[in-house]
């Protein structure tokens, strides 16, 4: 088997007395796109500067194709690619002035630089929109043209640290498609996103960052499989109902392990869900409610979040 492309070794990072990295261990292969996941605050920009060499480790090291990000960071930058979580364009030049502009930095020039922003912009789908100033972008399109920089070098391993934030559903699909293409063309993808959907659709595999450790690692099959026999029940009442008011009726019911709102819905964690439906049906139609729509779902990496934290993955 050949060498992962990436071995971190028990990475740490401390800001004062804060650590926001305790010790993180894992390898991604080539080829792979491999996902960090978890909330706000987790680690996982953190660790992402790490080991592009934007921030110097408190501890520890990491391997990227055999290079220490701690003593070889020439060698590392030439196999990476960065796509950070903040923008970094300027607005008042064009597409194609902010790739020149950020190829020079990184070392490409003449033909092949143009060449090179051509591809990139062509791989993004915004050829059209190069000659346009970025402050007349979408956010959409200001996210396709972060990545566009994070590509212009042709790295083997390309770090995106949540490049779907803040958009809207068509261009987040753009960019998902995008990067299952990365993937097709060779290349190696880590991934970061507080979106368990994107860490589920994109994903070889999956590691779960939380209060800056590695809580749990693998495929999405492996991850689903820590959770066991437990589903997630999903009531919808119509907008008029108050959700809250009507949690400590469900908690009560046996079998519901766990009660929370989202999106509208009421979210129970169940032992089985076929069992436990006819005690819910009695609870609503004693409490006089009206139903509007019942969904069963299989664990899923929210499920798997729940079960190691005992939280939400997000609101
Ligand atoms: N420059 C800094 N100085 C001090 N504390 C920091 C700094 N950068 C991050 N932190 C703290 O370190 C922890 C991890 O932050 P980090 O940005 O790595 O999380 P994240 O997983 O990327 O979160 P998000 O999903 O919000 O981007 C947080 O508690 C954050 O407040
Ligand atoms: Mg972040």
């Amino acid at each position: 088997m050949t060498q992962p492309i990436l071995i971190t070794k028990d990475l740490r990072k401390s800001y004062g007395s804060l650590e926001a990295v305790k010790g993180i261990s894992f390898s991604v292969r080539r080829g792979e796109i491999f996902s960090l996941l978890g909330p706000n605050g987790a680690g996982k920009t953190t660790t992402i500067s790490m080991l592009s060499c934007l921030l110097k480790p408190t501890d520890g090291d990491a391997e990227i194709g055999g290079y220490s990000i701690n003593k070889d960071q020439m060698a590392v930058k030439r196999l990476i690619g960065i796509v950070p979580q903040e923008l970094a364009l300027y607005p008042p030049l064009t597409g194609r002035q902010n790739l020149t502009f950020w190829g020079r930095m990184q070392g490409l020039g003449g033909n092949i630089l143009q060449k090179r922003v051509d591809e990139v912009l062509e791989q993004v789908g915004l050829v059209e929109r190069g000659g346009d100033r970025v402050e007349k972008y979408s956010g959409g399109m200001k996210r396709r043209l972060n990545i566009a920089v994070g590509l212009l070098h042709k790295p083997q391993l390309v770090f995106m640290d949540e490049p779907t934030v803040g958009i809207d559903p068509q261009s987040r699909r753009k960019i998902l498609d995008m990067v299952k293409e990365l993937q097709v063309q060779g290349m190696t993808v880590l991934y970061t996103t507080h979106y368990m959907e994107e860490a589920a659709e994109l994903s070889d595999r999956v590691g779960i960052i939380d209060h800056g450790k590695l809580i749990a690692l693998g495929t999405l099959k492996e991850l689903t499989r820590l959770v066991g026999d437990q589903q997630t029940l999903r009531l919808y009442f119509g907008e008029e109902q108050s959700n809250e008011n009507l949690l400590p009726l469900f908690k009560d019911v046996s079998g519901v392990l766990l009660a929370t709102t989202t999106n509208g819905q009421i979210v129970l964690t169940v032992e089985e869900a076929e069992a436990i439906l006819p005690d819910i049906m009695v609870t609503i139609h004693q409490a006089g409610l009206h139903l509007r729509s019942v969904d069963i779902e299989e664990p899923n990496l929210e499920s798997v979040f729940l079960h190691l934290t005992g939280r939400v993955l997000r609101d």
